[in-house]
């Protein structure tokens, strides 16, 4: 296993859209296994394969109080949303952001595991909001695209200053 480098915004490979994986072969479960260290020592509770720069649609997610459920989404699909619910989101390529995101209270995704087998899950509350934000992820687009120019241009500038200051 191996931990991989997480894309930090602004940078423009956030904006790939991943393409639907077709081979389920060791590679991606290699992937799949790097993804989960990667984002359990960062520590976050979702990874889209876009932030480790595979453009491969992808996403792990593990809401779980001791990281033992990992979930495994391979192209990934809505097929139905309902309801509306707001939560505070960040994310690993946006580091100390934290900002308010309104999204559908209840999903249903349709994928595949990482050996090809097909699934259904209906989710709610904050697994909802993770699939969502995963998967918006693998269409190229970061939660904080969701608010409004004034708030993303304060954003761009923190994190243009705070940059500065790490580098
Ligand atoms: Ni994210």
């Amino acid at each position: 296993m191996a931990l991989l480098p997480i894309l930090r915004y602004p940078d423009p490979r956030l904006h790939t859209r991943a393409t639907p994986v077709s081979l389920f072969d060791a590679e991606l479960r290699q992937l799949v296994a790097d993804m989960a260290e990667t984002m359990y020592e960062a520590p976050g509770i979702g990874l889209a394969a876009t932030q480790v720069n595979v453009h491969k649609r992808v996403v792990i997610i593990d809401i779980s109080e001791d990281r033992s459920d990992l979930r495994v989404f391979v192209n990934p699909e809505i097929i139905v949303r309902s309801g509306e619910q707001s939560c505070e989101e960040g994310c690993l390529s946006v580091p100390g952001v934290y900002e308010t995101v309104v999204r559908a209270e209840n999903v249903t995704v349709r994928a595949m595991n990482e050996r090809g087998e097909a699934f259904e899950l209906e989710a709610d509350g904050l697994l909802a909001v993770c699939i969502q934000h995963e998967i918006d992820h693998l269409d190229g687009k970061v939660f904080i695209e969701y608010l409004s120019q004034l708030k993303l241009g304060r954003i761009k500038t923190r994190l243009a200053k705070k940059a500065r200051i790490t580098a």
